[in-house]
């Protein structure tokens, strides 16, 4: 497969461009292996970018190139159109928010907040300004004076967000910085990301392997698998419209109803709608194509119904029925052995644990991708 080169598709003005950071052929390699696999990208100022992948994809790695951490093998990178090449990190430009705090145990909150504002030379009286509108957006003013140690986890993670916008750069580097909280915490801190986002109009690129997180947060997500970007889209694009199986499978829930086991099982009641499915796509053959289904597009029936003309169908066994307040969730069982999942907002009757049933979809609702292997593992 070729490398696809990912562009924004906004105007560009002839003197300064919407640019905030540009990836051009960007490559690491450690020894002979390519960590980061010649990436292009193109984040425009202002926007929310996600890194989005599994571990060991290159997302840490392509984050540390931007900061300037981590030598470029091979290509450019600029951040707001200055090649920063030659740049040290501290003159990017750019903001840094790790998994792991890295307050300064021996200051206070303000102290640390104030600590690059003392690195820049910025005056007393400004610099004090700057760290109280600071903790003012973080919302931990009246924590000011105390030792990192008397704060908890999503505290100090507040205070570390605030130390690197305190100066007002152009880019906030964050890599995981919620990984280490609990759910509840991580929910709310994400929603705080999203308004300090839209206060300070900096451009923000994020990573997470949790796509949930990259979802909820992200004007854009940049999926990587093995050193590639494997797609850059909105997240509505990545969940309707995924390019390959594995941003189909590893962005969102899914059922994946796969040529190779439809040719292997006699379990599919509907016996030409795969064929036809795969067929109506493009030019797989019906043992290359995959067919991806949301859950939501899923519809269960009991087993003697008669399938709308078009639509396809396979059986299903349900595995669990979940109530979820506002809707149902059926976890299912395919016929080569595979998971998939439906949503409902009206209970299905009939369809409880060990039930047999009906699953049909309209085909135009599915996604038809190639079948290379690389979905599987993500699926629940
Ligand atoms: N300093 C290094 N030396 C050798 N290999 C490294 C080094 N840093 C990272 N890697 C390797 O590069 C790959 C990508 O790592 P990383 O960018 O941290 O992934 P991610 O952040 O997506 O989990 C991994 O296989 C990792 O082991
Ligand atoms: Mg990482």
């Amino acid at each position: 497969m070729t490398q696809a080169v990912f562009s924004n598709a906004e105007p560009v003005s002839p003197n300064s461009s919407n640019v905030g950071v540009r990836l051009t052929d960007v490559t690491k390699r450690y020894g002979d292996k390519a960590v980061v696999d010649n990436i292009s990208i193109d984040i425009n100022r202002g926007e929310f970018v996600t890194f989005l992948g599994p571990s060991g994809s290159g997302k840490t790695t392509t984050l540390s190139m931007i900061a300037g951490f981590t030598q470029v093998t091979e290509g450019q990178i600029e951040i707001h159109d200055r090649s920063v090449a030659t740049v040290p990190p501290h003159k990017r430009d750019i903001g840094m928010v790790f998994q792991n705090y890295a307050l300064f145990p021996h200051r206070t909150v303000a102290g640390n907040v104030a600590f690059p504002l003392e690195r820049r030379r910025i005056a007393k009286p400004e610099r004090k300004r700057m760290v109280d509108e600071a903790l003012e957006m973080v919302h931990m003013t009246e924590y000011a004076d105390r030792s990192p140690k008397e704060l908890s986890g999503g505290q100090q993670q507040r205070v570390a967000l605030a130390r690197a916008l305190v100066y007002n750069p152009a880019v906030l580097l964050m890599d995981e910085p919620l990984g280490a909280l609990d759910k509840k915490l991580r929910d709310w801190l994400q929603s705080e990301i999203k308004r300090i986002h839209l206060e300070v109009k900096s451009t923000f690129l994020y990573v997470t392997h949790d796509q949930e997180e990259a979802l909820s947060l992200s004007d854009r997500i940049a999926v990587f698998n093995n050193g590639k970007i494997e797609q850059l889209g909105t997240p509505q694009e990545l969940y309707q419209a995924p390019k390959t199986l594995f941003v189909g499978t590893f962005v969102g829930d899914s059922t994946l109803v796969r040529g190779a086991g439809f040719a292997a099982t006699n379990g599919f009641s509907s016996g030409t709608a795969f064929g036809k499915a795969v067929a109506g796509k493009g030019s797989l053959a019906g043992d290359q194509g995959a067919v991806l289904i949301r859950p939501e597009k899923l519809q269960l029936r009991p087993v003697e119904s008669s399938i709308a003309n078009g639509d396809c169908a396979i059986s299903v066994i349900v595995r669990t029925a979940t109530y979820l307040g506002n809707a149902w969730r059926y976890e299912l069982i395919l016929p080569d052995g595979s998971a998939g999942m439906a949503k409902s907002e009206y209970e299905v009757v009939q369809a409880v644990a060990g039930q047999a049933m009906l699953a049909t979809w309209r085909p135009e609702d599915a996604v038809v991708l190639e079948d290379d292997g690389s979905a599987g593992e993500f699926l629940t």
